[in-house]
């Protein structure tokens, strides 16, 4: 028999290399590439002979309204974008540990007196599944449970006229084709059974939750390999130490994406977070210097955070920046143009900036906030607790306009803000200014040097200035 050539295949993206090597070249992450064994055949080219002739429509035309199923979980479904919709699949990424399991049997359980539901885990006996139902309270709920990891198997139990309208599998790691060499967990298994499962998922008009680990050490594929096969991608988010759990969409072939769900991991699971930012406010205690509170929008959600930074004088020769929540080539750039353009100095102290909660923010929106929290611990001057910023930053000192400032705004009203620090306006745009519909009280800030203005000189206090001079 022929030696077949093996490849050496990333599991982080899926990319395939002639040679092994430690760095990825596709996505540069390390330690990711694996041999795998090759394909068995070529694939080969085709004629037109025995094709079929394609039917063209146009693009008006009555449509089949997708139906949903809604889980009642109103932070889930909003995030699958209303509701789960038949013969979709939908893969549920995140950490181990996380919490994946346990909002997934929530979902399912939940969805079990509407639907006939299956719950099908590679990675727990069926004892240590029913401990945790009981353990959530859903020991009666009506799910069909089983544990499998091979793939032949499930369709032999599922392909059929009265399939289930749910099927959770996790996760999609544990699970094999027993026709392909590889191991469990490779690339060419997990991209090989899901592809399987979302076909059967079409077939039968069935919904099908796939789970699926993000992993660092590269032994086992990530779920990003197989975000281009389904229709909808969520990711599971939170820092293990905090009890909050985002979930969020990053890709929705049925909705929007960017839109977030918010739990919290108590002793009997995961419970909803109705009202977020409440939630991520609760633990301020009045004012203190280094604090900003930023109106963000996640999806077409606002949600407002504490966004505190510390500017301490630097004990090493080359000062730390540290960012939790945040991008920090962002950070760097708010600090770049507060020095340039502004005249501030932070170059010989550390930096420190923390978005409060465990949520992660993406919006250049956030700059300002984040401009505002670091002046603030610079001069040890508070933002008054009563304020809300947002706004996003250019490279010459302008504060740029941001998105829905009026959700924005909105959201700060209803939870008892009464001022907000926002961006100009621009002349052209549409004059009906958030200010007058909602009780706050909107000050533009067009330059950040005005922002700077506000914190009194907007020097460093004395003490600093001489540690600086000093050098
Ligand atoms: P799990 O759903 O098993 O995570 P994943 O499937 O993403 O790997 O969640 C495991 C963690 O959640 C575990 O550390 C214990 C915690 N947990 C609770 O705090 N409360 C609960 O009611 C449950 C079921 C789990
Ligand atoms: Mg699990």
């Amino acid at each position: 028999m022929a030696k077949r050539d093996n490849r050496y295949v990333c599991q982080e993206c899926g990319a395939v290399h002639a040679k092994w090597m430690g760095k990825c070249e596709a996505c540069g992450a390390w330690n990711t590439v694996i041999e795998e064994a090759a394909p068995d055949t070529a694939p080969k080219g085709v004629s037109s002979k025995g094709g079929r002739r394609l039917d063209f429509h146009g693009l008006e035309g009555s449509m089949e309204r997708t139906p949903r199923r809604v889980s009642g979980i109103a932070e889930f479904d909003r995030v699958c974008g209303g509701g789960l919709v038949a013969g979709s699949a939908i893969l549920v990424g995140g950490d181990p540990g996380i919490g994946k399991s346990t909002v997934l049997l929530q979902v399912a359980a939940a969805l079990s007196d509407k639907a006939s539901v299956v719950y099908i885990s590679g990675e727990e006996a069926v004892d240590q599944v029913r401990m945790r139902a009981g353990r959530l309270g859903l020991a009666k709920a009506k799910v069909a449970l089983a544990a499998a990891t091979n793939v032949r198997d499930i369709l032999a139990s599922l392909d059929a006229p009265d399939a289930p309208d749910l099927v959770v599998v996790d996760s999609i790691q544990t699970m094999y084709i027993d026709t392909l060499d590889s191991a469990p967990g490779t690339v060419a298994q997990v991209r090989a059974c899901a592809a399987e499962l979302i076909r059967l998922a079409k077939r039968r008009g069935m919904t099908v939750l796939l789970v699926g680990h993000v992993t660092k050490e590269g032994l086992i594929a990530g779920p990003r390999v197989l975000e281009h096969m389904v229709d909808t991608v969520l990711y599971f988010e939170g820092e293990r130490g905090h009890q909050f759990r985002i979930l969020r969409s990053v890709k929705n072939r049925f909705g929007p994406t960017d839109e977030i769900g918010v739990f919290e991991m108590t002793g009997s699971g995961l419970v909803e977070v109705p009202n977020p930012s409440a939630l991520f406010l609760a633990d301020r205690h009045g004012e203190v210097s280094g604090a900003a509170v930023f109106a963000g929008m996640e999806g077409t959600r606002p949600v407002l955070v504490e966004i505190q930074a510390l500017v301490s004088a630097s004990g090493f020769g080359t000062p730390r920046r540290a960012v939790v929540g945040w991008d920090s080539s962002r950070l760097a750039m708010v600090l770049a143009v507060l020095e340039t353009r502004c005249g501030l100095v932070f170059g010989a102290s550390d930096v420190y900036l923390n978005v409060a909660g465990g949520l992660r923010i993406s919006e250049p929106a956030a700059d300002l906030a984040v401009a505002a929290a670091l002046i603030s611990s610079l001069t040890g001057q508070a933002v008054a607790a009563e304020t809300v910023v947002f706004g996003e930053i250019g490279l010459s000192g302008e504060v740029r306009p941001v998105g829905q400032m009026d959700a924005r705004l909105k959201e700060a009203a209803k939870l008892g803000f009464t001022k907000a620090l926002v961006p100009a306006l621009r002349r052209n745009g549409s004059k009906k200014g958030a200010d007058r519909d909602t009780a706050i009280e909107a000050r533009q800030i067009s330059r950040l040097g005005d922002l700077v203005a506000l914190f009194g000189s907007g020097q460093r206090p004395a003490r600093n200035r001489e540690s600086l001079s000093a050098q």
